[in-house]
């Protein structure tokens, strides 16, 4: 088998943004790659402040780029970081990224090389959407 067949260019895209990490609080750098629908892709890492609630997420930068180049449909977002199990996203980040869909394919690896695949339809079962509240208006 080649190695191309076996490596991931999403997960490598997740990894190289993840050296961009700007995280001097927690120490923990996040990268993420977002293909969406066109076969583009758009990376992110996540970007702590001082006062930390306004610490942003890789999952949701990688969101913000692509959404702001003008990408609407999304098929899957890799995920790496510094933990050595491969990390699910975030409460907050499941909510972001189920406004493009939960038919996205997440996919993670950690720093110890074991990769876990979900929907976020698995990760958020039962997602509230825009269709919820546009129905009672
Ligand atoms: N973080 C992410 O970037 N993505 C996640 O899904 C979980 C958490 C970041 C936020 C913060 O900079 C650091 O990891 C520790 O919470």
């Amino acid at each position: 088998m080649s190695r191309e067949s076996v490596v991931d260019p999403l997960v490598n895209a997740a990894a190289e943004a993840m050296a961009n990490a700007y995280s001097p609080y927690s120490k923990f750098r996040v990268g993420a790659a977002l293909e969406a629908e066109d076969g583009s892709v758009f990376t992110g890492c996540n970007v702590e402040n001082a006062s930390f609630g306004g610490t942003i997420c890789a999952e949701r930068t990688a969101m913000v780029s692509a959404v702001a180049a003008g990408r609407r449909k999304f098929r899957r977002i890799a995920i790496t970081s510094d933990a050595e199990h491969p990390v699910a996203p975030c409460g907050y980040c499941r909510q972001f990224l189920a406004e493009f869909g939960t038919g996205l394919q997440v996919i993670s690896l950690g720093a110890g090389g074991i990769r876990k695949t979900w929907t976020l339809a698995e990760l958020l079962p039962e997602a509230f959407t825009g269709a919820d509240f546009a129905e009672g208006a």
